[in-house]
């Protein structure tokens, strides 16, 4: 795709290269035990599946939908679940597959509601990571990459539901901010 407002910030063999570290890593991480893969629609769906198949253990993947009003700088947001979980959490260990964690107030809430499901245990696993815009704790376990503080698109990041299906990470000039 050519479109003069994208640059390459990671490219899809360096994503594909760190996926498969991340799966290696996170199978050694859980030898036993149920595994369930929590999807954040809709942006982690590009990630989720990269990552489950890199996995060398079974896994369980199910999704969750998540919207955020009032995400402004000053904002302290409003988190509203949209599709809850089809899969009970009961005695699960559980992996949060996010795309990116920016200010944190997303999983900071959505931590918040998984706990109160009894799992056994509860992680987080994002692509990106901008810890620069955090304004609410969030501890993530695993990490793809950290990235400066950008507006990225693509491999399911979108700007106004527009580069989801691009195959690298690029960043958008002119970066919209919320
Ligand atoms: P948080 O609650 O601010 O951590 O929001 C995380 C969510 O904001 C992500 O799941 C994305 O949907 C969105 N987001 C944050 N930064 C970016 C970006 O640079 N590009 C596209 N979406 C982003
Ligand atoms: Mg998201």
């Amino acid at each position: 795709m050519t479109d003069p407002n994208l640059r390459v910030l990671i490219s899809a063999e360096q994503i594909q290269a760190r996926i498969r570290e991340l799966g290696e890593q996170i199978s050694r991480d859980y030898p036993d035990g149920n595994l369930h893969l929590i999807c954040i629609l809709k942006g982690a769906v590009f990630f989720l599946t990269d990552l489950a198949r890199a996995m060398k253990r079974d896994v369980f993947v199910d999704f969750m939908g998540i919207s955020t009003y009032g995400k402004g700088k000053t904002s302290s947001g409003e988190v509203k679940v949209t599709k809850d979980l089809d899969i009970s959490l009961e005695g699960a260990n559980v992996l949060v597959v996010e795309d990116i964690v920016d200010s944190g107030i997303t999983l900071n809430y959505l931590l918040h509601v998984l706990q109160q499901r009894r799992p056994k245990s509860i992680r987080i696993v994002a692509l990106l990571d901008k810890p620069e815009r955090r304004v609410r704790p969030v501890e993530v376990s695993y990490v793809g990459f950290q990235i400066p503080d950008q507006f990225v698109v693509g491999y399911g990041l979108d700007y106004a539901e527009k580069y989801r299906n691009l195959d690298a990470v690029c960043v958008l000039d002119d970066p919209p901010r919320a």
